[in-house]
């Protein structure tokens, strides 16, 4: 078991399991997307662990940015989706791969995507390590998940709660029995 701030997590996917998946996704997208030159961008904070192993798996040109906002607060979404800071200013005729580390509601996306489609991209494709099927709300496509996921809170691997255990190689979970710790 292991304590993050005051709460109670267990084991959930382990570092091998999650860089097998992570080379397998890279696998996909190298198939995909060939010598198109695709421009991933990622969502901060989350995403860069798994931008940064997915990226170094993938073996086409591709380029990668980095924008930021933020949906979530505690263990329970706010959502209240900000704004978003950083969007790369030519994304005309790009084709356009957004990483997440998680889609929970999917809000997040849901609020990026069209800034993303509207900016010209030629085409837009969603990569999320993880996806709780059981939380997302809306009807558009993702492409690539690492692991469809219970509606549980999970840290690590550039996840965190409140800030904290984003450094951790694995994904924990959040005790069932310990949510009020
Ligand atoms: P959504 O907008 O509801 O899809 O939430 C997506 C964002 O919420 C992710 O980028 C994460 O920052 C955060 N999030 C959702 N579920 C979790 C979780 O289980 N642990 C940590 N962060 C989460």
């Amino acid at each position: 078991m292991l304590k993050v701030k005051d709460k109670y997590f267990e084991d959930y996917i382990l570092q091998t399991q999650i860089q097998k998946r992570v080379k397998e996704i890279a696998q996909q997208i190298d198939q995909e997307y060939k010598a198109n030159n695709p421009l991933i961008i990622a969502v901060l904070n989350g995403a860069f662990r798994f931008v940064a192993d997915l990226s170094s798996q993938i073996n086409i040109d591709c380029e990668v940015a980095f924008v930021r906002l933020s949906s979530y607060q505690g263990t329970e979404s706010s959502h209240a989706v900000k704004e978003v800071f950083g969007l790369p200013e030519n994304l005309k005729g790009r084709k356009i791969i957004l990483v997440e580390d998680i889609v929970d509601s999917g809000l997040t996306l849901k609020e990026l995507l069209p800034k993303v489609k509207k900016a010209g991209a030629a085409s837009v494709d969603i990569c999320t390590l993880l996806l709780k099927p059981k939380a997302f709300q809306y009807d558009y496509e993702i492409k690539f998940v690492g692991f469809e996921i219970e509606n549980d809170f999970v840290v690590g691997y550039g996840l965190d709660y409140d800030e904290a255990g984003r450094c951790l190689n694995a994904i924990y979970k959040l005790k069932s029995d310990t949510k009020n710790v």
